[in-house]
Formats: structure tokens, C-alpha cells, sequence
């Protein structure tokens, strides 16, 4: 007997009237019209199945802190990071916690059961590495928390001299922190950003770890640390394990430049994480009129063969003032950034939240298939275009065949003489 036969759902591929079957926590079949003995059933009344959304770009240890010590004013990336800076020292691990598991919840809430997090490891008492794998720890029952040792102040520019930083990350990997991060646009020279690159890949190589840096963070088009990164890849053997963050200077490069460097990338399978609200909020700052979107080219990365996912990145912190654990709406942002407005484009905006985030995180078993975990996340639309169009209510949210959130469908109740006395939005 299964333990779940959820009837009737639509696939993000477009299939309608399927079924899943699920036992022991993994689906066992998938197909149309379904029967079989269950201990429970779940009639899906044709809305849109997904797997869970998945965040590749997070920065956990900072969230739910806005106003903590200040707010800040300029709304800039300089700013947030000073700020960051003032509120490290009063950082306390309980509080970390505190906050941090209950971004955890919002984020179950809505459906986002993988979250890659960035942690900044240049603190030395690595309070906040050690607040965020407890968290790990203790959301594993119904979350993924993968984590990366994330020197926020350039790796190569502690106060001590350049092994400072190196031995903090070298430390958090020891306690189990899961990747390596980094940041060379923000180490003191263009040399710097470089060699910390080809540091921080080596290190990773060593221990058979995966790779994530925050690269290439500005408007600057000579900022080119991502074919370092590709270089590295490349040389160390590393393909497919290494994701470039956050790549905004690629919007300002010259063409024919990005021309020779997209078939990098490509030879590298380096995974690209874009961050549409953060992104579109804090490049271009230093222009006047044009401004630029600041965002790194998705299209053209998916037209060279390269997976991209969109990140949520900040959540009430420092560095930005909104957000809700909604990839729906990161997915919202990216499609308006990077202009995605064909069909084709749009349902690629929902796989950035999808299934390309779980790819770039390297997460198994993931995905409606036979064999995966019975993961899923039943949203109140027909299809991936219209989720992204009303950021859709998240009717059911499973992990493994266990129900871990629901939430009413979404209407509005109507007051108007001769019309319906409700409507959901849905033409
Ligand atoms: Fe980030």
C-alpha cells in the first residue's frame, strides 16, 4: 500500500491529470490517472506540482537583522557592508540562531526546502559558523542547509596580514562547513582577487569540496575574476562544482570580450547565480542616466549551455530592507531584469528557482522522477507562468512524503453590485 497517491496535478512540463505515488518517502510512480490503495489521498484539482524551490544564494547569518545597529540610510553595497561591520561585534550565537530558524520557517512556509547560505568567516570567535551549522543541524528533519565559509572582508585582507582570513576558513571547513567562498573583487588589487581565487579553488581541490565565490560584485567591466574562476576550474578538475555569484560586471563588459568568455564558463560547467532583487537594487548606483540593470547576462549564459539559477540573497539585513523566503518572487524580478518575456524564457525563470538551483548546489534525488524524494510543493496556479505572475499560495509543501506546511488558497472577497462575489486573480 502506498502511503501518499496525490491525483490530477499539472507538471511544470505541462502534463495534466497526473498522479504520484508515493511510499517511504520517495515516489514510486508517476503517471496519469493513478489508482491504488493509499493511506492517504490528495486530489491536486489540476493545479501546479512542483519540486521545492531552492535558494543557491543566501546569506543567513545576517537575516531578519535590519535595523540592528541602524538602518541603513544610503540603501548602498558600501554601506551594508560598513554596516555588517558594526553589527559583527555584538553578534551573539543565541541571537544568530533565533533568527536564523525563523528564516528557516518562513522559508518551509514557502515551499524553499534547499538553501545554500554564505557565512562570513573572517570573525575569529567564528560565532556565526558555529550558530549557523547548529542550525543545520537542527533543521535537517525538513530543510537542506548547505554551507559556505565566506570571507566577507577579502581573504587576503585581515587586519594580522594575509593568512589571517585563510586560517579562519581553513578552521570553519574543519568544523564542517560543506564549500568554499570567496570575494576577489573586494581584496585589495586585481593581483589579490586573482591569487585568492587560485588559493581558494586549491584549497577546495584538497578536500574535495565545491566552490562558490561572490565574483565580479560591481559595475566595473575590467572586473574578469569569473575567468580566473574558469581558469581554476579547468586546471584543478573541478567542473561542475564551482558556481560564480552574483557576475554583475558581465553587464558591463565589452561584447566582444564576453564573446570569448562565455565558452569559458561553458568548458568550466561552472554554475552562474544571478540575484535580481539584490542585483537590480545596488549596481548602476554610481550612474546617472542610462542606468544600468546591473544584472549579469542570463540569457545569453542559457544560450551558451551554462546553468543559472536565481538567489534570494538578503532578507531584511543590511544590504536589503524586504524579502520573504519567496523564490517566486527572485523568479518575478529575474523574468522583468534580463527582459525573459518569451514563453520560453518565462518557464526558464521558474527552473532558476527550481531545478537549476538544486543542479548548482549538486543536490541528489531531487525532481518529480521516479526514485527522488517524495519532495513537492503543491502552488494554487495552472502552470509555472502564471505561479511566477501571482507569486501563488503554497497549498501543500511535502518533504519525503510528510506534509510540513499548508496554506489557504488566496481570494478576494468582492462588494460590487452585480458582479461575482469573489475572484482569485485567475482569468
Ligand atoms: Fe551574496
Amino acid at each position: 500500500m502506498l502511503d501518499l497517491l496525490l491525483t490530477n496535478a499539472t507538471l511544470p512540463d505541462g502534463r495534466s491529470g497526473m498522479s504520484v505515488a508515493v511510499r517511504e518517502g520517495r515516489i514510486v510512480d508517476i503517471g496519469a490517472g493513478l489508482q491504488a490503495a493509499a493511506g492517504q489521498t490528495l486530489d491536486a484539482q489540476g493545479q501546479l506540482l512542483t519540486p521545492p524551490f531552492v535558494d543557491a544564494h543566501f546569506h543567513m547569518d545576517s537575516t531578519l537583522s535590519y535595523g540592528l545597529p541602524r538602518v541603513n540610510q544610503s540603501g548602498t553595497l558600501l554601506e551594508g557592508i560598513a554596516l555588517w561591520g558594526e553589527l559583527k561585534p555584538q553578534l551573539t550565537q543565541d541571537a544568530v540562531m533565533e533568527r536564523a530558524l525563523r528564516y528557516c520557517d518562513w522559508a518551509v512556509a514557502q515551499g524553499l526546502l534547499a538553501i545554500r547560505s554564505h557565512v562570513d568567516v573572517c570573525d575569529p570567535r567564528l560565532l556565526a559558523v558555529e550558530a549557523l551549522l547548529e542550525v543545520k543541524r537542527r533543521v535537517a528533519p525538513y530543510l537542506d542547509l548547505q554551507l559556505v565559509a565566506f570571507p566577507q572582508d577579502g581573504v587576503l585582507r585581515g587586519p594580522e596580514g594575509p593568512q589571517q582570513h585563510l586560517h579562519n576558513l581553513q578552521r570553519a571547513l574543519d568544523l564542517g562547513v560543506d564549500v568554499v567562498g570567496g570575494i576577489p573583487h573586494f581584496e585589495r588589487s586585481m593581483q589579490d582577487g586573482a591569487l585568492s581565487v587560485k588559493l581558494l579553488c586549491e584549497i577546495a581541490a584538497q578536500r574535495g569540496l565545491r566552490v562558490d565565490m561572490h565574483c565580479d560584485e560591481s559595475d566595473d567591466p575590467l572586473s574578469r575574476h569569473v575567468e580566473t574562476l574558469a581558469f581554476e576550474t579547468q586546471r584543478l578538475g573541478l567542473q561542475g562544482r564551482v558556481s560564480g555569484s552574483h557576475l554583475t560586471s558581465m553587464h558591463s563588459m565589452d561584447n566582444y570580450y564576453v564573446s570569448k568568455l562565455l565558452p569559458l564558463l561553458a568548458e568550466a560547467q561552472l554554475h552562474v547565480v544571478a540575484n535580481p532583487l539584490i542585483n537590480i537594487t545596488l549596481q548602476g548606483r554610481h550612474d546617472s542616466y542610462p542606468k544600468r540593470r546591473g544584472m549579469t547576462r542570463v540569457p545569453e549564459l542559457l544560450a551558451a549551455g551554462i546553468n543559472v539559477a536565481f538567489g534570494q540573497d538578503c532578507v531584511l539585513d543590511p544590504w536589503y530592507s524586504l524579502g520573504s523566503a519567496d523564490l517566486l518572487e527572485v523568479a518575478h524580478m529575474g523574468l522583468h531584469v534580463a527582459q525573459m518575456t518569451s514563453q520560453r524564457a518565462m518557464r526558464q525563470c521558474f527552473d532558476a528557482v527550481t531545478g537549476n538551483a538544486a543542479k548548482a548546489m549538486g543536490l541528489e534525488n531531487y525532481g518529480l522522477q521516479v526514485g527522488c524524494d517524495a519532495s513537492f510543493v503543491l502552488l494554487q496556479a495552472r502552470d509555472p507562468v502564471e505561479a511566477i505572475r501571482l507569486r501563488a499560495k503554497r497549498l501543500k509543501v511535502f518533504r519525503r512524503g510528510v506534509l510540513l506546511a499548508e496554506s489557504a488558497p488566496s481570494t478576494h472577497a468582492l462588494h460590487l453590485p452585480g458582479r461575482p462575489a469573489q475572484t482569485t486573480l485567475m482569468p
